[in-house]
């Protein structure tokens, strides 16, 4: 565990401080999750304040445009503190690092550290040449085989461990930058997995989620990602388990079976269309055509009833005609995903999109964006209204943002439950009577098996 509470004021005293922010994705969270243990490891000790802190890392990503300018204008905010405070140590971790070193060493001086996703065991080493060396240093080859093995990350308290199983990725989609800064696809050992994942089970965490850029293309020695799942699924006190994010080709029916066998893997399953033009798709190089998808969301209910069903959508990806985007549109109609997260197509230099000519107008791609978030939700209610009345199994996680009063918990098929808190608390799973559905937020209350009788 992180410890969370100040230090005694003498280790303060002579003890260097960090502090790290994340940007990005889950899998930037766990890796986060390492640097901190490697940090720990060192000596140093999470300060409580960034203006203090002898060190500041940032954990970024590259995925959009607007991603890297937020961390831009963090980095700006980290500028103004080394000014008043030249003796602190400022660095660049992780996707935006590996894919943007040059632009910042030469518009950046203030930034000392700039280590790629495949780097951070280096980050002592570096650290301490850092102390004796006043110019940046950089580290971000990227490496076939690093899968940070044996290291496990210090949690912090929580009902959910994210465990990483897998980095990189292979598929080479025309849009993502992921190939090019996280590198080729790797597989972890599945003892270490297992060994990280009962470590966490011991510790208190009531879910796992298995982790990886292309989680279901694992594949460490021939033990398969269904093989991987099955394994932890049978993990003695584990409630939980999820898995993020997967490529529909690799969705098989074997690892459908396996999620339909064991209870406690979440009735749940993120399945990234990004487009539902045939063409478009093609143009992507998603290797699967709209019927193969509608096939396959149709198996998927069929294996795993009342299964939640999220994706991933990008309108106005280049050449995309009004008529190729009304195919997404009707491909929404056609699955109606309980979720998706919608994005503008953003050009990424380096990708084999950003080359195309035939960009779509910025103000029709807002267009687009708004129709496919509108259509969204409007399924969203549709598909939370259809629940109302139903028992669902619901692990409380946190205060609701609504009340001090409600907790807030996670329905398998991953939907937000809001509830009174009377007597049950954090990590307790328990049945609730779905009594609303509120744009995407159900409402329910606990419910009373003698009210079933
Ligand atoms: N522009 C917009 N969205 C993108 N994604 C990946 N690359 C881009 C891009 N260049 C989206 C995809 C992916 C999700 C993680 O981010 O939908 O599934
Ligand atoms: Fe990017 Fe495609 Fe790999 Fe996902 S599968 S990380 S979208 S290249």
């Amino acid at each position: 565990m992180i410890p969370q509470t100040q230090p005694p004021l003498d280790e303060m005293n002579t003890k260097p401080t960090y502090f790290i922010e994340t940007y990005g994705c889950q899998m930037n969270v766990a890796d986060s999750e390492l640097v901190e243990s490697i940090l720990l490891d060192e000596g140093y000790l999470k300060a409580e304040d960034i203006k203090l802190a002898d060190a500041i890392f940032v954990n970024t990503c590259a995925i959009r445009e607007q991603a890297e300018e937020k961390v831009h204008s963090q980095l700006g905010r980290y500028d103004k503190i080394k000014k008043k405070r030249p003796s602190t140590i400022i660095g660049v971790l992780g996707c935006m690092a590996q894919n943007l070193k040059d632009d910042l060493l030469e518009n950046k001086p203030y930034v000392d550290i700039i280590l790629g996703p495949d780097s951070y065991r280096k980050l002592p080493d570096i650290l301490r040449r850092k102390k004796l060396n006043s110019t940046s240093i950089v580290d971000t080859k990227l490496s076939r085989y690093e899968v940070y093995e044996n290291l496990f990350p210090r949690r912090k308290d929580g009902v959910n461990a994210w465990v990483s199983i897998m980095r990189g990725c292979d598929k080479f989609c025309t849009f993502c930058i992921v190939p090019f800064t996280r590198g080729r696809e790797r597989s972890r050992n599945l003892k270490s997995i297992i060994k990280e994942s009962k470590e966490a089970v011991n510790s208190g965490f009531s879910e796992i989620t298995l982790l990886g850029q292309n989680v279901n293309s694992y594949n460490s020695n021939g033990v398969k990602f269904f093989n991987l799942l099955e394994e932890v699924a049978n993990i003695d006190g584990l409630k939980r388990i999820r898995y993020t994010s997967p490529h529909p080709q690799d969705i098989t029916e074997e690892l459908l079976l396996i999620m339909a066998k064991h209870e406690n893997i979440c009735n749940y399953v993120h399945l990234p269309v990004q487009a539902g033009s045939n063409r478009i798709l093609k143009r992507m190089n998603r290797t699967y055509t709209r019927e193969h998808f509608i096939d396959l969301s149709k198996l998927i209910r069929k294996i795993l009833p009342n299964v939640g069903i999220s994706t991933d959508i990008i309108v106005g990806f280049p050449g995309e005609t009004s008529k190729e985007f009304e195919e997404t549109l009707d491909l929404m109609e056609q699955v109606k995903f309980d979720s998706a997260f919608n994005f503008k197509y953003s050009s990424r230099p380096g990708t084999k999109a950003s080359e195309y000519d035939d960009k779509i107008d910025p103000i029709e791609k807002k267009k687009r964006l708004q129709t496919v978030i509108e259509l969204q939700n409007k399924h969203t209610l549709e598909k939370n209204k259809n629940l109302i009345g139903s028992i669902q199994n619901v692990l409380i996680e946190k205060e609701s943002k609504l009340s001090s009063n409600q907790w807030a918990g996670r329905t398998e098929s991953n939907k937000w439950v809001v509830l009174d808190k009377s007597e049950i608390d954090i990590n307790d799973i328990i049945p609730v009577k779905i009594i609303d559905a509120r744009g995407v937020t159900l409402h329910g209350e606990l419910f009373d098996k003698k009210e079933a009788t």
